[in-house]
């Protein structure tokens, strides 16, 4: 590893150490998962006291529970015995936690309960000091329903944090009805062989899926439009088809923003009216007059003007706001990452809307999709060249000198297809790498 990491990130290229070095992994998640806000779940995933759910923060599992007051909290998954994960189970509902091992009771707080052979123990040992529970982790905000933790004690609240994201999280939640949404369904699962920031790097590149999903294009081009007769094909149909529009598409009509912090979102590149507003379906016009009626016409029409494809929260989360999909991205070695995606049902909307949702998520994120393996395909074999005896630098410089400003603090690319991006991720990574703490810049 270079003695100076800033060494690593130079104008329009990058050091491909950073995606293959153990030690600088080890260090990413010491200086950023240990750092910035973490996406941990849903408030929908813990609605009554009692109901937990099992993630990370970096590597370290963690604990997402509702406990007897109602309050939200989040906690290292450890037992303060010795050792011991104590939650194993992914999801549930409990009225205590108990450690597999030698029986340690938590309450749902945390707080050591109760304790088999208490008596063997030194005379000072007290179930109610607060060394014999399970630790907290220090910040837990959540926004819109959306739970964030950071591990650093101190720093800019969670929306400090978001910045101009907030946007998405809202485009999000403002198209229920009810204004409310819910995790709902199942979880997809993927893993693959190369390093977590390639996947954030390519859910904003607009410039490989003319090339890297060619197969499902061509098949979706040759499908006759009968199966658009349920809905559901149409939608997967359009999606796989329109990734197949030309450079000239990428290039003009997508656009690509950036913020502070890493963050960043992908224009929809679908043509007519767009993906969602396009379906002509009933359930649809229902779920119009659902929004119309809740929120009156004026702010229906702006929701759904709102054309937005992925987001990205670095360094953790990506997600999709028109068809609510969100996924985690779980770091486990320089050369491993997994990544969770979930569903979320609009409250108030047609249950078709949600159909469509899952239609969505099995043509782009389910664990069968025609165009997710072509992306893990790419990712492995990143992974794969990166390890070779080739070029030392990577390059991340298209668009470089054409970057605009954004109104809201940010930059935008001139052309869709622009790098900036993943040099807009690397200024982060660069300001958390070199900063002890304190890494995450406020957005004024
Ligand atoms: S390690 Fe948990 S009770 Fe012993
Ligand atoms: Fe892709």
């Amino acid at each position: 590893m270079m003695e100076d990491l800033s060494q690593y990130v130079q104008p329009g290229r990058v050091h491909r150490h950073i995606y293959t070095d153990p030690a600088i992994f080890e260090l990413e998640l010491e200086r950023i998962f240990g750092v910035a806000w973490t996406y941990i779940g849903h408030e929908s995933q813990v609605k009554k006291p009692g109901d937990y759910f099992r993630t990370f923060i970096g590597r370290r599992p963690v604990v997402l529970v509702r406990d007897d007051e109602g309050e939200i909290r989040v906690i290292h998954n450890q037992c303060a015995h010795r050792g011991s994960l104590v939650v194993a189970n992914d999801k549930g509902n409990a009225s205590e936690f108990q450690c597999c091992y030698h029986g340690w009771t938590y309450h749902l707080d945390g707080r050591l309960k109760a304790v088999p052979l208490q008596h063997g123990y030194p005379r000072d040992f007290d179930i109610n000091n607060p060394k014999t529970a399970m630790v907290h982790v220090p910040r837990v905000q959540s926004y819109r329903g959306f739970v964030f933790a950071s591990e650093a004690r101190d720093g800019p609240g969670l929306e400090d944090f978001l910045g101009y994201m907030t946007t998405s999280l809202d485009d999000l939640v403002d198209r229920a009805p009810d204004g409310e949404v819910e995790v709902a369904g199942g979880v997809f699962k993927h893993a693959y062989d190369g390093n977590w920031k390639l996947y954030l790097e390519n859910l904003c590149d607009a410039a490989h899926p003319l090339f890297t999903h060619r197969s499902s294009i061509d098949a979706a081009q040759q499908q006759s439009d009968e199966v658009y007769s349920d809905g559901s094909g149409e939608i997967a149909l359009r999606q796989m088809r329109q990734n197949g529009a030309p450079y000239s598409f990428w290039e003009s009509q997508v656009g690509i923003w950036t913020y502070p912090n890493g963050h960043s979102y992908l224009g929809d590149y679908h043509d007519d009216t767009k993906l969602v507003a396009a379906l002509q379906e009933p359930a649809f016009r229902d779920y119009i007059t659902a929004m119309e009626s809740k929120k009156g016409k004026a702010e229906t029409r702006r929701v759904l003007e709102v054309r937005r494809w992925n987001s990205n929260v670095y360094p953790s989360l990506s997600f999709m706001s028109q068809f609510q999909q969100l996924r985690v991205v779980h770091p486990i070695a320089v050369n491993r990452t997994v990544v969770h995606t979930y569903n979320f049902r609009l409250k108030g909307a047609p249950e078709k809307m949600f159909r469509n949702t899952i239609s969505f998520a099995n043509t782009v994120n389910g664990t069968g999709s025609l165009v997710l393996t072509d992306d893990l395909e790419i990712y492995n074999r990143i992974g794969m060249g990166l390890s070779s005896a080739g070029a030392e630098w990577i390059e991340i410089g298209r668009g470089l000198r054409t970057d605009l400003p954004d109104a809201h603090g940010g930059k935008r690319g001139h052309n869709s297809t622009s790098e900036i991006y993943i040099r807009n991720m690397l200024d982060a990574w660069l300001n958390y790498m070199t900063n002890d703490h304190d890494a995450i810049r406020p957005v004024s």
